[in-house]
């Protein structure tokens, strides 16, 4: 039978309740939905993580309703009374999610109207599920990018700790993966620190865009009902820094953009691109080879066949997770690129890549905190278990790649001579310390001076390690006392 066969007529609802998705629309349905139809198209299963929301939103929505004579007090008061017993169901594990009633708006409306009969009808006066979903993925969002700002200040505090005690540990800088210059290990925490904080402004940057009402745009084109959409707005929080309601000021655009996800999404990939970078580096100085850092052995794992491993799996599987993230990235986009306005069912799809890339990248900011800075100890109020740094195999390692040279240009060209011959001379210095398998500091007076005339013995200060830091105290630069300046502003930040 075609659908154009049925009328509402042969088939007007008997009962009183909506028990399958079909009834939630109209009798103009003529045959059943099959059941792979039904799993392709519902979203239940998923969706069902934003109940507080879509209870949230209905609740500001039945108040303005009420507030604007639309329901009656009576029916307002009977749908607080119904969302009140849903939510104890929900939160019980009682409450019977069913995947004919296709989506979490619809399981919630069809067991507001089981329990209170037409006032819970009456609560779709004026909505539609496309403003509502919008409203309801925005208002999670919100939420959960507050708790991952509250995270991301968590990590910055743990690089902070260990970059305060580290400011004198000196480690080889390196461009190209190859021995540059002397750096402070605080410095190269502090690094990650200001990626970090960027990722947090990024964030704080998007939950203003993402905290906006879409509820009021109903299907589309508005309503007729004479709502007050910034009195909602107001109820749920969406409001500016002034307290001013922040509402969708185009109703195509409310239902049917997603960008605030997708932003949110291009955010948390650049976040978790910098744990990544930080994870590879971790990796590599706790292989034996560099031997700069252990990690707690809770985030590591051995090998079945090889009884000496330890291997770093969660720097490793961070990095592999940001694939995951950044693919997440790439399906919202590419969900959104062909759609023709307003709403279309592709948007469904854009739940379980945002609800992964917030998973993920919260369980992501989570561990790192916690493995880098360690877990506070109560008995002790210290936090213990973090990262333990070997100094000694860092300065080794500094020793090793004729680190200041550098520093000995820069010390002819205080002597008067031109960069690029003082470039030269030294390559012909590191040559000789190469033939002689020792460290420029370690040459003699004497052959140093066979380089170039002006080379005193004052030269071995600038050629030491701890000269070299020192030395690099601009601003944002390497030597400890910019390190802690820098330590000091971020404290009093994060405080
Ligand atoms: N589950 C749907 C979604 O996530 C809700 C909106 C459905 N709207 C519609 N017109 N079919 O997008």
């Amino acid at each position: 039978m075609s659908k154009a066969q049925a009328t509402s007529a042969d088939s007007a609802p008997s009962h009183n309740q909506l028990d399958t998705k079909a009834q939630a629309w109209s009798a103009l349905f003529s045959e059943p939905m099959s059941d792979l139809v039904k799993r392709y198209t519902s979203s239940v299963f998923f969706d069902k993580r934003l109940w507080q929301a879509d209870i949230a939103g209905s609740l500001a929505h039945a108040e303005m309703l009420a507030a604007q004579g639309i329901i009656s007090a009576e029916d307002h008061a009977s749908i607080q009374r119904g969302m009140a017993q849903i939510t104890s169901e929900i939160e019980s594990g009682a409450f019977e999610w069913k995947l004919d009633l296709e989506d979490v708006h619809l399981n919630i409306e069809a067991r507001l109207t089981q329990l209170v009969g037409d006032a819970g009808k009456r609560l779709h006066t004026g909505r539609s599920r496309n403003d509502q979903v919008a409203t309801d993925v925005r208002l999670w969002l919100r939420g959960e990018i507050d708790l991952i700002g509250d995270l991301l200040k968590e990590l910055q505090v743990s690089l902070v700790d260990v970059a305060e005690q580290n400011v004198e540990v000196i480690l080889p800088g390196f461009t190209h993966l190859q021995v540059a210059q002397p750096v402070s290990f605080g410095h190269h925490m502090l690094a990650y620190v200001e990626m970090f904080k960027r990722d947090a402004e990024r964030m704080a940057d998007v939950r203003r865009r993402t905290n906006v009402l879409p509820l009021g745009s109903a299907a589309l084109a508005g309503t007729t009902y004479p709502l007050d959409r910034e009195r909602v707005a107001k109820t749920l929080g969406m409001v500016d820094a002034n307290g001013t309601p922040v509402v969708c000021q185009n109703s195509l655009d409310a239902v049917s953009d997603r960008d605030f996800a997708i932003e949110f999404t291009a955010a948390a990939s650049l976040c978790m691109v910098h744990v990544s970078r930080l994870s590879e580096e971790l990796i590599i100085w706790m292989s034996q080879n560099f031997g700069f850092i252990k990690i707690a052995d809770r985030f590591t794992t051995g090998s079945s066949i090889m009884p000496q491993k330890k291997n770093p799996d969660v720097p490793e599987l961070a990095r592999g997770k940001t694939g995951r993230v950044v693919g997440h990235l790439m399906g919202l986009i590419t969900l959104m690129k062909g759609q023709p306005l307003a709403y279309n069912k592709d948007n469904q799809e854009d739940k379980e890549p945002l609800f992964d890339t917030v998973d993920t990248l919260k369980d992501t900011l989570r561990i790192f905190a916690e493995m880098v800075g360690g877990q506070l100890n109560p008995a002790t109020g210290k936090k213990e278990g973090g990262i333990t740094v070997n100094a000694q195999a860092m300065e080794q390692a500094v020793l090793k790649g004729y680190a200041t040279a550098t520093d000995l240009a820069d010390y002819l060209v205080k002597k008067g001579l031109p960069f690029r011959d003082a470039h030269e001379t030294v390559a012909h210095a590191v040559k000789a310390a190469t033939t002689h398998a020792c460290d420029l500091s370690e040459l003699p007076l004497t052959v140093l001076q066979g380089f170039h005339p002006a080379i005193e013995k004052d030269v071995y200060e600038c050629l030491s390690l701890r000269g070299s830091l020192n030395a690099r105290n601009t601003l944002g630069g390497t030597a400890p006392a910019q390190v802690r300046a820098q330590l000091a502003r971020h404290r009093a930040r994060l405080a």
